[in-house]
């Protein structure tokens, strides 16, 4: 997809200077929506015991994730997926976060802490 693109505006580059400024806006507006990630889903999933906005404490146990530094989720977060952080109920978590990719687990620190 991203090398048809670069292949497109080649030839464009090959062209008047208008088309160039138009062509390299409408490559920096699908590059920006291709690289955004929808946390959507994974935060729905997270809401049934950290609630909507991280507000809840998990089962009544865990820590509440929108009080929790960036750093501190993210090393929570990928702690879990390594088995290198969590608790007495960290077999809990670690299926809810194994297939979260680094830009996703980022994403969700951004979107729970201010
Ligand atoms: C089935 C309920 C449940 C779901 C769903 C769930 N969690 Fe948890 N979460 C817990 C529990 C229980 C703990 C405390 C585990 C422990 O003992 O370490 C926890 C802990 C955490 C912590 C660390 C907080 C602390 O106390 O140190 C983070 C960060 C976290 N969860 C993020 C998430 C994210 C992100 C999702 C969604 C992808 C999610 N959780 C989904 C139950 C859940």
């Amino acid at each position: 997809m991203l090398s048809y693109v670069i292949i497109l505006y080649n030839k464009f580059l090959q062209k008047d200077n208008d088309m160039k400024k138009i062509f390299t806006i409408l490559v920096i507006i699908s590059c920006t929506s291709l690289m955004a990630i929808d946390i959507a889903p994974i935060t729905k999933k997270c809401a049934g015991c950290h609630g909507l906005k991280g507000e809840k404490k998990a089962l009544n146990k865990s820590k509440i994730m929108n009080q929790m530094t960036k750093e501190e989720f993210i090393t929570a977060t990928k702690g879990y997926k390594d088995g290198s952080y969590g608790g007495a109920m960290k077999a809990i978590m670690k299926p809810q976060v194994m297939a979260l990719s680094d830009e996703q687990i980022e994403a969700l620190a951004d979107f729970y802490i201010k």
